[in-house]
């Protein structure tokens, strides 16, 4: 499984790619809007640093079609690496369809269900993003969702990649990497918290307290 990160956050960003841990990022409207400054710019910036798929999403009040197929070429045309992130609806599997066809790569988000996957698929898109911990907040297994669409692209031969998303915990990586997933976009917060482990935190103090009692520095 490889790792995108989550956010729109540039210094987020810069310090999960100097980790040589990501290979791609995710963006949404609501992470655009929290960082206050324009899509384009944002998105620019983060081309600039990530040399992977660079998912932007289309306006969130554009809901027909033709409206996202003409925000979709713009975006696409930011950047080679750009992939346009459309939400799924009907308008959304029209817009995929056609800008697929161009071979514009499309992340199909807000996938909730394993047809809503498939349907993404057979329009043409590149990506679909199943939302996890959004199913966990309502009581629903996300885990489950994620080992429905892998067994189902997995019989049906399809080559759309499954970014596991609305990540919220460490348990949540393990879980999509044991079920398969392709890709989990992954926030900052939880990529740190990945890093950490109280033995290695242990490990370290005991290996300096050795060394300064043997060597003196
Ligand atoms: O980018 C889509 C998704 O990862 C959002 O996550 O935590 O807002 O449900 P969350």
């Amino acid at each position: 499984m490889r790792f995108f990160i989550d956010t729109a956050k540039v210094e987020d960003i810069r310090k999960a790619n100097d980790m040589g841990v990501i290979c791609g990022v995710t963006t949404n409207p609501s992470l655009i809007a929290k960082e206050g400054r324009k899509f384009e710019e944002v998105i620019a910036e983060i081309t600039s640093i990530v040399d992977g798929p660079i998912s932007g999403e289309v306006k969130a009040t554009t809901v027909d079609a033709e409206g996202m197929i003409n925000e979709g070429r713009a975006i696409a045309s930011i950047h080679p690496n750009m992939v346009v992130k459309i939400p799924m609806t009907v308008e959304g599997l029209k817009a995929c369809k056609v800008l697929s066809s161009e071979k514009t790569a499309v992340n199909m988000t807000l996938i909730f269900s394993a047809n809503q996957a498939l349907l993404a698929a057979r329009a043409g898109a590149a990506y679909v993003s199943p939302f996890l911990g959004r199913l966990d907040d309502i009581n629903q297994r996300g885990i489950d969702l994620i080992s429905e669409i892998v067994k189902i692209f997995e019989k049906g031969n399809l080559n759309t990649q499954i970014i596991a998303a609305s990540i919220r915990n460490p348990i949540h990586v393990t879980d999509c990497a044991l079920a398969g997933a392709d890709i989990a976009t992954v926030p900052y917060s939880v990529i740190e918290t990945m890093v950490k482990h109280p033995l290695t935190d242990a490990g370290i103090a005991k290996f300096q307290a050795d060394y300064r009692a043997a060597f003196g520095e």
